[in-house]
């Protein structure tokens, strides 16, 4: 038959129809249904799935494989990079943005690539900061306790302002706070914009200050997109605080270490602000994302943000969308397939 004949004549083609072979570790269950989509779509290609970390105990995992998919929380040590390069192991490919964890100078030593997914979902985050400053701004938290005590009165104290009439600065104009002005535009407010490099694309959207007291005094709500850099620790200090509008909002989806939590607190039992939104925590590190409900829970900072009515805090969420988790699984397959067939790819980091 024709079949048959076709399957002779690929025959000699043997090195393109070989499957290429990657090693998957670190599968969360959120992932799975992104993963079997994704493994469905690309027969060609053999992906070996592990829930479990890589460490220097399970490395014979890597036998034969070509390329490493991982979303590590804990280094691994210096003998897996070595036995990756003894196994033929051209890419190590992290589902995620950071990359801090992994030894990028060994693996050029060793011509091992580094690859990550750099933006995977802005609109998630830009989204999660809108709702936020949505139920800040609408005294969600404060009606909602007042409902359970059965007090359904309309008073000052919930009197709210409608986003259209607000000022909104954006502090770090690149995909997600671009993103952030956008649904904010949308909804009627007029957005400001701090960036050491502004860009044509934020211009759209925001009108640039020069100096970041500018944005700072005039704002209704702030909102930090910046990274996180030394030299910006606690940039949102007693300072920054006293200079901002009374009755504002600001909110950090960005690194907790910009902002000076108890500077905050103090801003906050003052009455200068309204209220905070706060997606990351400056010592956030030991509790996200783990699940404490039946553990010994110590930070009297957190539990005190935890507890305001004027503080909304999540831990590290305002990423996780269906849409963000489906990009950061295919990006890392991708980015390992691009660096096994060609070398390289723009996801390279190292
Ligand atoms: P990006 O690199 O596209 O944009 C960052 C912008 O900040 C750039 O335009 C840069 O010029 C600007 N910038 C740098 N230093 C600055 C300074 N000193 N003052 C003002 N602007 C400065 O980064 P992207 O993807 O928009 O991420 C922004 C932040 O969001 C990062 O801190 C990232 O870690 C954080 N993030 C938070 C997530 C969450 O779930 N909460 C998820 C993903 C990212």
């Amino acid at each position: 038959s024709s079949a048959a004949s076709d399957v002779y004549k690929r025959q000699p083609n043997i090195k393109e129809t070989m499957s290429m072979k990657l090693v998957l570790f670190n599968l969360r269950e959120d992932e799975k249904s992104a993963l079997n989509n994704w493994i469905a779509s690309h027969p060609e290609v053999e992906v070996d799935v592990h829930s479990e970390e890589l460490t220097a105990s399970n490395k014979h995992l890597l036998e034969g494989k070509d390329g490493v998919v991982l979303a590590q929380n804990k280094p691994f040590e210096k003998e897996v990079y070595e036995y990756a390069k003894e196994q033929g192991i051209k890419v190590f490919a992290t589902r995620s943005a950071g990359f801090d964890i992994y030894d990028l100078e060994l693996m050029k030593e060793l011509d091992i690539k580094m690859t990550n997914v750099p933006s995977y979902s802005p609109n998630a985050i830009a989204e999660h900061v809108l709702t936020t400053a949505l139920r800040i701004s609408r005294n969600t938290n404060k009606i909602q306790r007042n409902v359970e005590k059965h007090n359904f009165t309309w008073n000052p104290g919930i009197l709210s302002r409608e986003l259209r009439t607000l000022t909104v600065g954006v502090i770090g104009t690149g995909r997600i706070g671009t993103q952030a002005a956008k649904l904010f535009k949308a909804l009627g407010s007029k957005v400001l914009g701090y960036d050491i490099y502004p860009n044509d694309a934020a211009r759209e959207v925001l009108e640039y200050v020069d100096n970041i007291d500018d944005l700072i005094t005039n704002s209704d709500i702030i909102t930090i997109h910046m990274p996180a850099i030394k030299d910006y620790n606690h940039m949102v200090n007693d300072e920054f605080l006293s200079k901002m509008k009374d009755n504002s909002i600001l909110l950090n989806a960005a690194r907790g270490m910009l902002v000076d939590t108890k500077a905050l607190l103090r801003a906050l039992d003052s009455g200068k602000l309204l209220g905070a939104g706060l997606d990351v925590y400056e010592n956030e590190g030991k509790y996200v994302p783990k699940n404490f409900e039946d553990k010994e829970f110590d930070d009297e900072l957190l539990q005190t943000l935890i507890d305001r009515d004027d503080v909304i805090y999540t831990p590290h969420t305002a990423f996780y969308t269906e849409t963000a988790i489906q990009n950061l699984v295919e990006g890392g397959l991708e980015a390992a397939v691009e660096v096994i067939k060609t070398g390289t790819s723009a996801n390279v980091v190292n």
